[in-house]
């Protein structure tokens, strides 16, 4: 049986973004479960700010093969910060380049599991962006996982070695990833 690939997306373009801390040791999870993964940083894209006449020149020959790993992938985590009760504009551009895939086939993420975190500065807040990242979702044509979560004190999450010192949010990291990957199984075999 081949393996399970599974795109994992986020992180701010800043340094030390607790996003991007997320994002890895969601990729950390699905490597022990099994599945060959992708990270992708949103800080590295380095993407323009998205345009459809820009898009109708095609993509660049990097993102091009970006645009490849993620529709070849079986399944995704996707972690955002929370800007102004929203996900953050780089994210979003990001997901704005995804328009690509409406040429694919199938197009976007069709029928494929989406694991969502949203990673709030405020003590009980991220709530709405994770509702907006799941609203993205269903509009790729995907799946959102239904353990997806918020999580608030972004910048506490961690110690400074970069380990995740918050029990609460290990134990919802952990029951994401085994649920994007248990759907990845079912919706793929
Ligand atoms: C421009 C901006 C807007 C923000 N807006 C909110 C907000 O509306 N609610 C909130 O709880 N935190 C807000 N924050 C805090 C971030 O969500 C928080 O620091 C998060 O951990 C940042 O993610 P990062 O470490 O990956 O950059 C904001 C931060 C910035 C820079």
């Amino acid at each position: 049986m081949e393996k399970i690939k599974i795109v994992c997306l986020g992180g701010s373009l800043d340094a030390g973004s607790s996003s991007l801390k997320l994002v890895k040791c969601a990729e950390k999870k699905l490597m022990m479960l099994g599945a060959v993964t992708s990270l992708i940083d949103i800080k590295e894209l380095k993407l323009q700010i998205f345009s459809y006449s820009a898009m109708k020149k095609g993509p660049s020959p990097i993102f091009a093969k970006i645009l490849a790993k993620i529709h070849e992938a079986d399944g995704y985590i996707f972690v955002s910060p929370e800007y102004h009760g929203t996900v953050s504009a780089a994210f979003k551009n990001v997901i704005d380049h995804l328009e690509y895939l409406s040429a694919f086939k199938p197009p976007y993420l069709s029928s494929k599991p989406v694991g969502c975190i949203a990673v709030a500065g405020a003590e009980s807040a991220g709530h709405s962006t994770l509702t907006t990242m799941i609203s993205i979702v269903n509009n790729l044509r995907a799946i959102a996982a239904s353990t997806s979560f918020a999580v608030g004190l972004g910048s506490n999450l961690f110690t400074p070695s970069g380990n995740l010192k918050d029990k609460n949010a290990e134990r919802r990291l952990n029951r994401l990833a085994e649920e994007v990957y248990t759907l990845a199984v079912k919706l793929k075999y």
